[in-house]
C-alpha cells in the first residue's frame, strides 16, 4: 500500500511517512540515562509524537536484546480517579497485558493474577515489578505512558510504589522507567483525598531528568513532505513551504494533517499529475481550521482552565499584561504547547493564533483599547 500522512495515533513507519520517530530525542543521551539506571521524564505537548517515539525507542532496546522493554498505557486507570486500589489493579494488569501482547514476558499474567489475589491491591505495583525483575533474565526498561492522565491518590501511589523499589533496581526492580506524558511530573500538583496538595516533585524526587520533546523543524517538514513527493510524483510549490512553517511551526499532526487535506481530503489533487500549488495549501488550511478536528477541539477546551485561559488572555492583551504572569503558569501553558516563551512569548504558530483568541472569555474585554487587537486581524479584516 502507498504511504500516507498519517494524523490518527502513533506514527507506523511501514505505512506513514515519518520522521524517524528514534531521533525526534537525543537517543544518545535517553540511551545513556537507561544504561545508568535513570528514572526520567519525557514530556511534551498533545500529538507530537510522544507515543511513536516510546514504541520505537522499546522496539530498538528489545532488537538490540541488552534490556527487556516494554511500553505501556496507563490511560484506562484515569476512569478511576481517586479509587486507589483499583486504579493500582488496572495498571498492573495493563503491564501484565502489554507483556504478552509485545511478548515481552509472557508470563507476567499469571504471576500478575496471583499477585494481585493473594495479596490485594495495596503496593501491588511495587511488589509486581519487584518480582519481574527478578524472574527476567534482563533488566527492565519500563515506559508508563499518559501518567498524568492519573489523578489525585492514585497518582501519588504509583509514584509512591515506583520510589519504594527505587533502590532494588535493576536485579529486583526495573532498570530504569520512563515517565510520559503532557506535562512534567514537577508540575503535578495532586489533591489527596485529605486535601492535602502533593507536588510531584516531591512523591518522585529519583527523578533524573526531563526530557522535552520539541516540534520539528523546518528541514524536517519538507523531509516529510519530500517524502509524498518521491512516493508518488506529485510536487509542492516552493512557496508553500513558508506558509507551512508559520502556520505550524513545525506541529507535527498540524503538519501532518495540512498534508493529508491537501492531497488525500481534495479529491481533486488525488490525481498524482496535478501539483500541489500554494492556492491548494491556503484552501487546505482554511479547510483544516473550519473543521475542528480532535486537536484543534483538545486545544480550545483547555481554555475554560481558568489558569489557562489567564495566561492566554494576558499575551493577547499585550505586553503590559505578560509581566504579569507568573514563571509558572507561564511553564504550564507552554507545556501544553499553546504558547512558546522564546524568542518571545507568543501563541505557538499562525493557525493557533487564528483559533485561540475566538474562544478566550475575556474577563476585561471592554477594558481593552481597539488598537491592541490590531495584530493578529490582517489588513483584509481576516483574523
Ligand atoms: N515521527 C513522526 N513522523 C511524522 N509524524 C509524526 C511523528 N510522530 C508523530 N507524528 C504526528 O503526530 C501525531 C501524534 O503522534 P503520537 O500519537 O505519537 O503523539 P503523542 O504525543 O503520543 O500524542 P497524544 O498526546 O495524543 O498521546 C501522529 O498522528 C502524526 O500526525
Ligand atoms: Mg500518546
Amino acid at each position: 500500500m502507498q504511504k500516507y500522512f498519517n494524523t490518527a495515533g502513533p506514527i507506523d513507519v511501514a505505512d506513514h511517512y515519518h520522521i524517524d520517530p528514534i531521533h525526534r530525542l537525543d537517543w544518545e543521551e535517553v540511551r545513556h540515562l537507561i544504561d545508568s539506571k535513570k528514572y526520567f521524564v519525557l514530556h511534551a505537548p498533545r500529538q507530537t509524537g510522544k507515543t511513536s517515539t516510546l514504541l520505537a525507542m522499546a522496539k530498538a532496546l528489545n532488537k538490540e536484546g541488552v534490556y527487556k522493554a516494554l511500553y505501556v498505557n496507563v490511560e484506562a486507570a484515569q476512569a478511576l480517579r481517586g479509587d486507589v486500589d483499583a486504579a493500582t489493579r488496572l495498571i498492573c494488569e495493563a503491564i501484565a497485558a502489554s507483556a504478552g501482547l509485545y511478548d515481552i514476558e509472557p508470563d507476567l499474567r499469571a504471576m500478575t493474577i496471583r499477585l494481585l489475589a493473594e495479596q490485594g491491591f495495596s503496593g501491588a505495583l511495587t511488589q509486581q515489578l519487584t518480582q519481574w525483575a527478578q524472574m527476567s533474565d534482563k533488566p527492565i526498561v519500563l515506559m508508563l505512558d499518559e501518567v498524568d492522565a492519573l489523578v489525585g491518590d492514585t497518582l501519588i501511589s504509583v509514584l509512591r510504589q515506583i520510589r519504594a523499589g527505587y533502590a532494588q533496581r535493576p536485579t529486583a526492580f526495573p532498570q530504569s522507567i520512563i515517565l510520559c506524558g503532557v506535562r512534567d511530573v514537577r508540575d503535578y500538583r495532586m489533591h489527596s483525598a485529605d486535601k492535602e496538595i502533593i507536588t510531584g516533585g516531591s512523591a518522585f524526587n529519583i527523578k533524573a531528568e526531563s526530557l522535552r520533546m520539541g516540534s520539528f523543524t523546518a528541514a524536517e517538514v519538507r523531509a516529510l513532505y519530500d517524502q509524498h513527493t518521491v512516493e508518488t510524483g506529485q510536487p509542492f510549490a516552493d512557496d508553500i513551504f513558508p506558509e507551512l512553517w508559520e502556520d505550524t511551526k513545525g506541529q507535527p499532526w498540524l503538519v501532518n494533517a495540512l498534508g493529508y487535506e491537501m492531497v488525500w481530503k481534495d479529491k481533486s489533487a488525488r490525481d498524482r499529475s496535478i501539483p500541489i500549488t500554494l492556492k491548494r495549501y491556503l484552501a487546505a488550511r482554511e479547510r483544516l481550521i473550519r473543521s475542528r478536528q480532535t486537536h484543534l477541539d483538545q486545544l480550545t477546551d483547555k481554555l475554560r482552565e481558568p489558569r489557562i485561559n489567564q495566561v492566554v488572555e494576558a499575551i493577547l492583551g499585550g505586553e503590559d499584561n505578560i509581566a504579569n504572569i507568573r514563571d509558572d503558569d507561564l511553564q504550564y501553558v507552554e507545556d501544553l504547547g499553546l504558547i512558546t516563551t522564546r524568542p518571545s512569548i507568543a501563541i505557538s504558530n499562525r493557525i493557533y493564533q487564528e483559533i485561540i483568541p475566538r474562544e478566550v472569555t475575556w474577563a476585561w474585554q471592554a477594558t481593552i483599547p481597539n488598537q491592541e487587537t490590531v495584530w493578529y486581524i490582517k489588513p483584509d479584516g481576516r483574523i
